[in-house]
Formats: structure tokens, sequence, C-alpha cells
């Protein structure tokens, strides 16, 4: 199945090149570390006994949740959201005011989403939205009912669920394009693609990491199994440059 929202980085153009690569045996735990609008998670039923959805953004993950757990009152609040640039407007100063519910916040954050130009969470995106197809929310709420849902930061998250039956897909922000994610105090630097190629190269686990192509990464994981991948770039090829595409590595441990 498809997520319920578009992200900046989402995977729904590499997730079945990244699935193609998981162990063919079924690991005990699998863990989204970075998760965002989480493509892969939902690419397929199941992955593991145990899985389990992270990220740093708390209103991402609140909406997450609100969706997991109370689908109809999301449903609620959301039905006479009209579709406009002042709402967007509105919403983008109310969704982190203080006094706000949960659910008010998942569902200003859910519109602010979908109606921002390609999912930058910034910018109105003048489009025409369907809303209103809010049974795809219940199929969602499905698939999320057995995963477990965490907001920590990678190196937390990594540690906490390391074992030798752990996969791990992580999918971190790409190399330069970092401030693109609403990651509060913590910023992801050159320091944090290191910090996270050290915590890889030590766990007992698993891992699939998927990144642009450059140097830098390229070097970094030198002494990993790298595969060179190639994808359209969904938002250039909605405009000019149709058949533009992008390399991107997949990266093992195995
Ligand atoms: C490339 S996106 C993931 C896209 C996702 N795989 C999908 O298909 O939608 C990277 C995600 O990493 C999250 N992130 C950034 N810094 C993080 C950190 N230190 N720990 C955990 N998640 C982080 C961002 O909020 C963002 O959602």
């Amino acid at each position: 199945m498809n997520s319920f929202i578009p992200w900046i980085g989402g995977k729904k153009s590499l997730r079945n090149a990244i699935c193609e690569r998981f162990p063919g045996e079924k690991p005990d735990k699998y863990v989204e570390v970075f998760g965002g609008a989480a493509w892969v998670l939902f690419n397929k039923e199941n992955y593991a006994k145990t899985e389990i959805y992270n990220d740093i953004n708390d209103n991402l993950v609140n909406l997450f949740k609100c969706v997991k757990y109370h689908p109809n009152a999301l449903r609620e609040e959301m039905q006479f959201v009209l579709n406009s640039r002042s709402t967007f407007k509105n919403f983008r100063e109310l969704y982190k005011a203080d006094g706000m519910t949960d659910i008010q916040r998942a569902s200003m954050y859910l519109y602010i989403i979908k109606a921002s130009y390609g999912a930058n969470t910034k910018y109105f995106g003048s489009k025409k939205l369907n809303f209103y197809d809010f049974e795809y929310l219940d199929k969602v709420k499905q698939r999320l009912s057995k995963v477990i849902i965490e907001n920590k930061s990678f190196d937390i998250i990594i540690k906490q669920y390391d074992r030798f039956d752990t996969l791990f897909y992580c999918d971190p922000p790409y190399y330069k394009t970092e401030k693109y994610y609403d990651t509060g105090n913590i910023i992801f630097d050159e320091q944090e693609h290191k910090k996270l190629k050290d915590i890889l190269s030590n766990i007992k686990g698993k891992f699939v990491l998927s990144y642009n192509d450059n140097e830098f990464i390229r070097k970094l994981y030198s002494e990993f199994n790298i595969d060179e991948v190639e994808r359209q770039n969904n938002l250039v090829s909605k405009h000019k440059n149709k058949n533009k595409t992008y390399k991107e590595l997949i990266i093992r441990n195995y």
C-alpha cells in the first residue's frame, strides 16, 4: 500500500529497489530509524514480529500516533477544513501554538503537508486536494496497529533495538539537503553523518541505508556493500527535464 502523505525524500519510487535488498529471512525486529512518511514500511504487510517506526520530528510522530489511535477524531477534526491559502497560513501559525490538542495539531499538520508545495510544509502549493478520502486512514490505522511508534534520535533508537536478528532501514537526510527537515535543536550536519556511520559500523544486527550518490558518502561507507540505483526526480519531472534521473546509493552490511 501507499503512505498516506507525501514527504521530502520519501521513498515512493525507490521502495521496491530497497525491499529487494532486504535479507531473505525475516528478522525478529524491523526498525525504520528515519521514518518520514514510511513509504518502505507501507510497501509490505509485515517485515518482522516487531516493527518500529521512528522519527525525530514530533509533529510527524504525533500525526502517526493520531492516525493509529484516533482516526475517527482526526476525521471529525478535518471534515470541514477548507483548502485555501489563508487556511494554510493560519494552520502554519497555529499548529505549534500552546493549547492545541494532539488531534488538532495532527489535523493541521496533515493539511499543511498535503497542501504545501512538494510537501515542504512551508509554501502553499495551490493544488486540488482530496482530503475526504478518509477511508484510506482506516487502512493506514490497520497497518500501524502492531507498529511501535518512537520519537527519538537515531543514535538512541539504534542502540535501543540492536540485536543479532534486528534489521535497521536507515534513510537519513541526504548529504547537503539536511536543512529541509524540521529536526528541532539537532542539526543534521557532517558530524551526524559520521556519527551514524560509526554507530552502524558497530551494530550486531543488519542495516540497509539509502543516500544520495556523492563522494563523501561513498568514502565514508567504502568498507560496505554499495549498490548504485537510479530514480526520477518527482518534482522536476512534473515540470521541466521530464527525463532527468538521479543516482542514489543503497548500502548494506551484508
Ligand atoms: C529522507 S527522510 C525519510 C523518508 C522516508 N524514508 C519516507 O519514505 O518517507 C529523513 C527523515 O529523517 C528524520 N530525521 C532527521 N534527523 C533525525 C534524527 N537525528 N533522528 C531520527 N530521525 C531524524 C527527518 O525528520 C525525516 O523525516
